[in-house]
């Protein structure tokens, strides 16, 4: 790591500069402004599928260079964390050579393509005791973390129940085309939503013991590239609805649909509890409800997120005033350059990821073999 007169650096190679990647750029640009983090992250490499559009993206977001070899970017001394930001298929080769350089690696969501190769991936970075990162954003919103205090307090009493969805509608036309979301390896709305889903549920309630499944495939064949008029069969699932069994008992349900027509981030659950209930929608995600029994005066009541629910402050010194998406990625960057500088872990880490693939390949198993399956 470089030193300069002010704070150490750190070295970030990003794989991959669409959607996501442009979100983690902005995060590493922006975080050490915002958070009294160890380390300033200094944009050093950015990989995609050619060396062009590296370049292009490179200069578009900051970074000193591009290349088109992700391979080339790992060997890159002057890389000291991953960010993997690239289609799912590429996670595990990319992960396993960074592993072996010793780098941190922070992976996007889902961790792989199946559960099998998920564990390899974990065994390796644990073994190497490399620092891991799954994005998992979505947990980093204050007013989750909020929620789990209150389960944990035992304010809304023992819990009985979740009823958990991801919907969404960017696959609900059946002209959209086939994408790397639809590739039958690892593909389908329950592995691209439904993990975000389990994640959250584990987060909040602990492991799923149990699970019961059906998937549905809604539009049976879609272009093959976009604008084409070739067509190709879907063979993943664009909506699951799933139930579950938690391993303390509670039971519950969840939906992945990312063909759900008028739901842009529904991002959303209800928990029961015997003495309150509380509920979450990520597109109200400045917002958690707490439901109180007082007699006479029983309901939800709106708590609004604000500085009292850290790290909320560090945006912003009034309530009201609302984080937004990318600001959950810049929380997800400070406590990944913390972890990286040897602070405490930060999670979820590639095992726990792991176990929300595990989870995703049981439900698909569950809907194939028509049965409960104990995960
Ligand atoms: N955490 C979240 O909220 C969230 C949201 C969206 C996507 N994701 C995840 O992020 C990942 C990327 O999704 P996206 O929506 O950004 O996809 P995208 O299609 O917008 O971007 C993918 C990028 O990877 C590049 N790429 C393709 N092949 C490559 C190669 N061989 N080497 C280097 N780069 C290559 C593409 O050119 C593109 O720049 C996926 O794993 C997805 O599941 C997470």
């Amino acid at each position: 790591m470089a030193q300069d007169d002010k704070r150490a650096s750190v070295g970030i190679g990003l794989i991959g500069s669409g959607f996501m990647g442009r979100c983690h750029a902005n995060a590493f640009r922006s975080v050490a402004g915002l958070f009294d983090v160890p380390l300033e992250p200094r944009l050093n490499v950015l990989a995609d599928a050619s060396d062009e559009l590296a370049a292009q993206a490179a200069q578009a977001l900051g970074f000193v260079r591009g290349t088109g070899s992700w391979q080339e970017l790992v060997a890159d001394e002057a890389v000291d964390i991953v960010a993997i930001t690239a289609p799912n298929v590429l996670h595990a080769p990319i992960a396993h050579a960074a592993i072996a350089a010793g780098k941190t690696v922070y992976c996007e969501k889902p961790l792989s393509t199946t559960a099998a190769i998920a564990l390899e991936m974990t065994e390796a970075a644990e073994a190497a005791s490399v620092v891991t990162l799954v994005g998992f954003n979505f947990l980093r919103n204050p007013m989750i973390k909020l929620a789990r205090e209150i389960i944990a307090s035992g304010e809304i009493g023992e819990v009985t129940g979740f009823r958990g969805r991801h919907a969404e509608n960017y696959m609900a036309n059946s002209e959209v085309a086939h994408s790397f979301r639809t590739d039958p390896q690892g593909g389908g709305a329950l592995a691209d939503i439904g993990s975000h889903i389990i994640s959250m549920a584990r987060y909040l309630l602990g492991p799923i013991a149990e699970v019961q499944a059906d998937c549905r495939t809604i539009h049976a064949t879609r272009p093959v590239a976009p604008g084409a008029s070739e067509r190709a069969p879907v063979e993943v699932d664009d909506m699951t609805h799933a139930l579950l069994r938690f391993e303390n008992g509670v039971s519950g349900s969840l939906e992945a649909n990312w063909a759900a027509t008028a739901r842009t981030m529904d991002l959303s659950w209800e928990i029961t509890g015997t003495k309150g209930a509380l509920g979450f929608s990520q597109e109200q995600m400045n917002e958690l409800l707490l439901w109180s029994a007082t007699p006479g005066r029983s309901g939800y009541t709106r708590i609004e997120a604000g500085p009292a629910h850290p790290p909320y402050g560090a945006f912003c010194p009034a309530p009201g005033h609302h984080l937004g998406f990318n600001d959950l990625k810049v929380i997800e960057v400070a406590e990944l350059l913390s972890a990286h500088a040897g602070g405490p872990a930060c999670g979820p880490d590639f095992r726990e990821a792991y176990e929300v693939q595990r989870a995703v390949e049981a439900m698909q198993q569950s809907h194939a073999d028509r049965r409960w399956i104990t995960l």
